[in-house]
């Protein structure tokens, strides 16, 4: 019970790595808030949670709407009193839609800001006066490895959607940080969920190769991170970034 009577909101719920934490912090003991711009996939998370003992609400929220997660942030706060955790997971990777920048076109640029990156200012723009009535809290955002590393297939929205996340977190550590709120970056390398659908296993398998640790990441591995930096063992820890990527970096990429 690592985090017990702690509630959690989690963006991006309805699969991959939002549904895995939903599943990780609710057999800790947090109580979940859904957000999710898929209503199916965010019911099947609290249902999910649910079937294993677990506390959950669903709210149906594009994260890119300012109004949208205001109204998300104060049905967790009716369901379950303060919220003590926001995970800022949800994101797009549009392979077809985002290129390098001399192939840009503005409004697939714009919308994949506005989720990326405003999806998660406005969680803290509402959700932080909240960690302050609560005493503190943790923050944590997900930005990735190509943020640090860039893609060699460039998708210039989406890594410099992530790379101002970082920047972000580091101001929300400073910021809040006599508020008791510590905010941290995860960096995920390559990880199996909906995502990465067009993968197929020729693809997975030469990709696992790659990896140091010579398999791709489950959603599971992600969460375990977001678990310890949403849990009081990571106390002493916020501007940081972890790289959960099976040691590609450190390799050189
Ligand atoms: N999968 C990877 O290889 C990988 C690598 C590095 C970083 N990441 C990052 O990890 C995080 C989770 O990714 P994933 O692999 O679980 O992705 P996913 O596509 O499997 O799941 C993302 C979830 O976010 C939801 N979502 C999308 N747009 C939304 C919006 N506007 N409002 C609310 N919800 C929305 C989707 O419906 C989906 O449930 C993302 O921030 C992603 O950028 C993923």
């Amino acid at each position: 019970m690592r985090l017990k009577d702690k509630v959690a909101l989690i963006t991006g719920a309805g699969m991959g790595q939002g549904r895995a934490a939903c599943l990780v912090f609710a057999r800790e003991g947090a109580p979940i808030v859904a957000l999710d711009i898929d209503a199916d996939a965010g019911q099947e998370t609290v249902a999910l949670v649910q079937k294993k003992g677990g506390e959950a609400i669903f709210c149906p929220c594009d994260v890119a709407f300012e109004e949208q997660v205001q109204k998300s942030v104060a049905a967790g706060v009716a369901a379950f009193g303060r919220l003590n955790i926001l995970y800022n997971n949800a994101a797009v990777l549009w392979r077809d839609k985002d290129f390098g920048v001399t192939a840009t076109i503005e409004a697939n640029w714009n919308r994949v800001m506005d989720i990326n990156l405003k999806g998660a200012v406005w969680v803290c723009k509402y959700g932080v006066p909240e960690l302050i009535k609560a005493g503190g809290g943790s923050i944590i955002n997900t930005a990735s490895l190509s943020a640090l590393l860039g893609f060699t297939v460039a998708q210039d929205a989406y890594t410099c959607s992530k790379g101002a996340l970082i920047s972000l977190t580091r101001s929300l550590a400073i910021v809040h940080a006599r508020d008791n709120i510590r905010a941290n970056t995860i960096h995920p390398g390559p990880v199996d969920t909906p995502m990465q659908k067009q993968w197929d296993e020729e693809t997975k398998k030469a990709i696992a190769e790659w990896v140091p640790l010579g398999r791709l990441a489950q959603p599971e591995d992600i969460a375990n991170c977001a678990l310890f930096l949403a849990s009081d063992e990571s106390s002493y820890i916020t501007g940081a970034e972890i790289v959960v990527d099976g040691g590609i970096m450190v390799k050189g990429g």
